[in-house]
C-alpha cells in the first residue's frame, strides 16, 4: 500500500494564537475535496473531553499530548487523515508522536513571531499572562521548544491561509502523503486499461 493510500497525521505545533487551528480547519475540505477522510483533534476541543481535568504543567501536557498521539495513530491506521493542533511544546513529546505514527507523520511547525501572537490575542490569554494572572503560560513564562527539522514551516504572519494551505498540499504531495494530481491519477488509470 502506498503512503497516499494510507492516513496521515498532519501534527500542527506552535504557540497559542499562532494559527494551528485556523490552518486546520481551512485544509481539511480541501483534504476532503480529494476523496480524504479527515478527523481534527484540536487541543482546545480534547482538553474538554479526553483530557478534561488536565492542567499545564509539563507533566500534565505530555498527558494530553500522549493521548492525542495515541488516537490520531489509531484513526491514520485506519486510513484517515487526522489534523492534530496542540501546542505540544515539548520536543520530546513530538518525537514521541512521530516514532508512533511514522512515516506517517507530518509535523508543521506554525511560526509567527512570538509578538505577532501577542498582538493578536484571540482569547485574551497573553495579556493575562503578561500580567501574572497565569502561570506557565507557553512563550511567556514556559518553554516553547521549535522543532528542528519540521516537515513544513508556516510563518502565518507574512502568508495568508490561502497560501499556507497550498504549501501544506504541496508538501504532502512531495511526500507522497497525496496523490501527486489528479492528471497523473488520470494518465495512470489510462496506462493501466491501454
Ligand atoms: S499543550 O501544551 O498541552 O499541547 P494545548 O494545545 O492542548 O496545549 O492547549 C493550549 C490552549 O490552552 C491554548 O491555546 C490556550 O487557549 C489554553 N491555555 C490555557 N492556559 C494555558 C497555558 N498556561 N499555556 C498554554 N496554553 C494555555
Amino acid at each position: 500500500m502506498s503512503r497516499a493510500e494510507t492516513g496521515a497525521v498532519l501534527w500542527f505545533t506552535g504557540l497559542s494564537g499562532a494559527g494551528k487551528s485556523t490552518l486546520a480547519e481551512a485544509v481539511a475540505p480541501r483534504l476532503r475535496g480529494e476523496g480524504k477522510k479527515v478527523e481534527s483533534l484540536d487541543g482546545d476541543v480534547v482538553r474538554t473531553h479526553l483530557s478534561r481535568g488536565l492542567g499545564y504543567s509539563r507533566e500534565d501536557r505530555e498527558i494530553n499530548v500522549a493521548r492525542i498521539a495515541f488516537v490520531a495513530h489509531l484513526l491514520q491506521r485506519n486510513g484517515v487523515f487526522v489534523l492534530v493542533s496542540a501546542i505540544s511544546p515539548y520536543r520530546s513529546m513530538r518525537e514521541g508522536a512521530r516514532a508512533l505514527i511514522a512515516p506517517h507523520f507530518v509535523e508543521i511547525h506554525v511560526a509567527p513571531p512570538l509578538e505577532e501572537c501577542i498582538r493578536r490575542d484571540v482569547k485574551g490569554l497573553y495579556r493575562r499572562a503578561l500580567a501574572g494572572e497565569i502561570r506557565e503560560f507557553t512563550g511567556i513564562s514556559d518553554p516553547y521548544e521549535a522543532p528542528e527539522s519540521p516537515e513544513l514551516t508556516l510563518d502565518t504572519s507574512a502568508i495568508t491561509v490561502d497560501d499556507g494551505v497550498t504549501r501544506i498540499l504541496a508538501r504532502l504531495r512531495e511526500l507522497g502523503h497525496l496523490e501527486s494530481s489528479v492528471v497523473s491519477r488520470q494518465s495512470s488509470v489510462e496506462t493501466e486499461t491501454e
